[in-house]
């Protein structure tokens, strides 16, 4: 299948189902989509190439007729389900589903989602999605750019000292996924994908900006990141 892709979350409850969100992962290790593939190098939310006619499109075709099938087979599906769409010429087609909020997706939904989890996850749990009031969602757009081990993603190298900014903006934040505290209690790399350093702003560029600002206030000896997470749909907005 050629085209971009597209991940799309869904809660469902067993009977009920609500849309949860898009986001854009960049898969390979290296700029402009070269490399290894990766569990993901960075990401941003909402995904605007699934627009609200594709987003119809895959609730109708895919999603939906998937989770009626499994009520009907006596095993309904109650959780995440994220799938994984390419954007082909003839519309959209599904390439994988998972069940859970991917990674890094999840680090970019969770910055714009207004509805307390707690609410929604409950509602998911105990078959009451139809009675949770609308999910509220940030109007911001979220970019996150992991910061990995060099090697990764095959042997990363573990054990180099993180160096951190001690203030950042009420608007970012740095998730930890590869680190540990070291014997002498100092941050040291312990992973392949690092930090997870994120950012929300009104629109994309902003966002993005204030990201890479980030990243470039954190170090260690072998780190390596993206330089071009966002960048096709950043393009495709300087257009409009
Ligand atoms: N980012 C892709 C995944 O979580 O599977």
């Amino acid at each position: 299948m050629i085209g971009e892709e597209v991940s799309f979350f869904v809660l469902s409850d067993g009977s009920n189902f609500v849309s949860f969100g898009t986001a854009q992962d960049h898969k390979r290790a290296l700029d402009n989509d070269k490399g290894l593939n990766t569990g993901g190098m960075g990401a941003y939310s909402p995904a605007p190439i699934l627009t609200p006619q594709f987003e119809k499109q895959v609730m109708d075709r895919i999603i939906s007729p998937v989770l009626k099938e499994m009520a009907n087979q006596n095993m309904p599906f109650t959780g995440v389900l994220y799938a994984g769409i390419i954007l082909t010429l003839s519309g959209p087609q599904l390439i994988e589903f998972n069940v859970r909020f991917g990674d890094p997706e999840c680090q970019v939904l969770m910055q714009r989602l207004e509805t307390d989890l707690f609410d929604i996850l409950n509602a998911v749990a105990t078959g009451n999605l139809s009675r949770l009031a609308p999910i509220k969602w940030s109007d911001d757009f979220a970019i996150t750019v992991v910061m990995a081990s060099k090697n990764y993603p095959d042997t990363p190298i573990k054990g180099d000292t993180i160096s951190l900014p001690s203030n950042i903006d009420t608007n970012d934040f740095i998730f930890h996924a590869g680190t540990k505290l070291s014997n002498n209690h100092q941050l040291v790399t312990n992973g392949g994908r690092v930090l997870n350093i994120t950012s929300k702003a009104p629109t994309l560029k902003q966002a993005h900006d204030n990201a890479y600002d980030l990243v470039r206030q954190i170090s260690w000896e072998n780190s390596f990141y993206r330089s071009d997470i966002g960048h096709k749909e950043i393009f495709r907005q300087s257009k409009k």
